[in-house]
């Protein structure tokens, strides 16, 4: 506990107070706060090395440039990836997913080709898809989860055919809080050919990620849900197929040559780093991966299991309570919980848990196939990180409780 109380120190924004109550922040599906270590990092970059990157020959561009490339070095070897080559910065998961969307469809896929994408994806793992297809004249066709929803992997290989080129999926859903088997679909489709783009948006912060073992062909990650600064983001893609892909945007910084009669390509990652990078916000993803590290130590996981461990019987033991995405077994639920509450609305219980300090996330999630999956309208959800303590958990419980004895009595 001790452990987690003095890294509670490093972010700022947890000691802050809302209605006079101190803030117990469980929105860090949407994104986490930031530790101080990041917020110089970025103040640093605006203060002291505040110059383009890669172009100019004079001092400060030059250490702004180491900045930026140390980092992609430091993102490498974080992933485990094989070559620098294979991490673009992009602004977030979206703009990653979103460049797969456009090169490789470029590259790869044409009238009458399949891809394949789970039901339970963030709208931003699923509209470039359909976006793709109505483009290609592909069809999209969706992998389904169960009532527990966890994937329905026996399905997988008959969804197969010899036309699927690419199935997309979320490493951790932002609804469920499931860990997807995703090294098994990974095998499942590179037996049939087929590449796998994998949305580690929440999966980066909760998993340890080595892309070799996990043989993904994409992986796509945003830094500021991972205590990096917001606009930032990676795209780890292999090597082999990124350079089979054309570039997503053209200007400043992608290019060989330009000339009248057409242009050439900069070497990879750059041919996927057109115009002005976020000079100040990308090299923040160096601390923030160093945050990442210490809150996976022993004494703080202890106590994050103990933060589950809390939430979970509450949400499973009270019969007033339903909740999404139900571990077993073979899969392991992180402390991410969207639930509903009979005869209460997911946006009322979240008003009132604001006015009590607590800050959660109500509606649709970004996941509106997923809700008419289950029925509902939308769900509440209280997402935690390791520098929420026990007894913000219990706090949660009985806040819960109160809500839900003003609306159902
Ligand atoms: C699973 C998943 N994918 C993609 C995204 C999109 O991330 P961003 O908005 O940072 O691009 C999110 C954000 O909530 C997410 O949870």
């Amino acid at each position: 506990m001790m452990e987690v109380e003095k890294i509670r120190q490093e972010f700022p924004e947890l000691g802050e107070r809302v209605y006079g109550k101190p803030l117990v922040y469980l929105d860090n599906a949407a994104t986490s706060q930031r530790p101080r270590s990041v917020i110089r990092k970025w103040t640093e970059m605006s203060e002291k090395y505040n110059a383009n990157l890669h172009r100019a020959v004079h001092r400060i561009a030059d250490l702004a440039t180491v900045e930026y490339e140390t980092t992609r070095d430091a993102v490498r070897k974080y992933l485990n990836a094989a070559f620098r080559e294979e991490i673009v910065f992009t602004s977030g998961a979206t703009a990653a997913i979103n460049l797969v969307a456009f090169s490789f469809g470029e590259a790869f896929i044409g009238a009458g080709d399949e891809i394949v994408v789970c039901e339970a994806e963030h709208h931003s793992d699923l509209v470039p898809w359909q976006l793709l297809c109505s483009r290609k004249g592909a069809t999209l066709k969706v992998l389904p989860v169960d009532d527990g929803g966890r994937i329905r992997l026996d399905l997988l290989p008959g969804l197969l055919t010899p036309r699927t080129k690419l199935l997309c999926v979320a490493h951790i859903s932002n609804v469920l809080g499931l860990v997807n088997p995703v090294k098994e679909i990974v095998n499942i489709c590179h037996s049939k050919c087929c590449a796998v783009l994998i949305d580690g948006a929440q999966g980066i912060v909760h998993a340890r990620v080595d892309v070799q073992e996990l043989g993904c062909d994409f992986y796509a990650f945003s830094g500021h849900k991972l205590y990096a600064a917001p606009g930032t983001g990676v795209l780890y893609g292999r090597r082999e197929l990124l350079e089979q892909m054309p570039p997503f945007m053209g200007g400043g910084e992608m290019i060989g040559t330009v000339r009248w009669s057409g242009s050439t390509w900069a070497p990879l990652p750059q041919k996927f780093e057109a115009g002005t990078q976020n000079i100040a916000g990308t090299p923040t993803l160096r601390p923030a991966l160093e945050m990442a590290e210490a809150l996976r130590e022993p004494a703080v996981q202890a106590s994050y299991d103990e933060v589950k461990k809390i939430i979970l019987n509450k949400l499973q033991s009270d019969p007033r309570i339903r909740l999404y995405g139900e571990p077993d077994a073979t899969t392991e639920k992180v402390p991410l919980f969207s639930f509903s509450v009979e005869h209460c609305h997911h946006e009322d219980l979240a008003l009132i848990l604001d006015k009590m300090g607590i800050a959660v996330r109500s509606g649709q999630m970004c996941a509106e196939p997923l809700m008419d999956r289950f029925g509902v309208t939308g769900m509440l959800r209280a997402s935690f990180a390791p520098y929420n303590t026990p007894a913000e958990a219990e706090y949660f419980t009985t806040s819960l409780d109160r809500a839900i004895q003003m609306l159902a009595g």
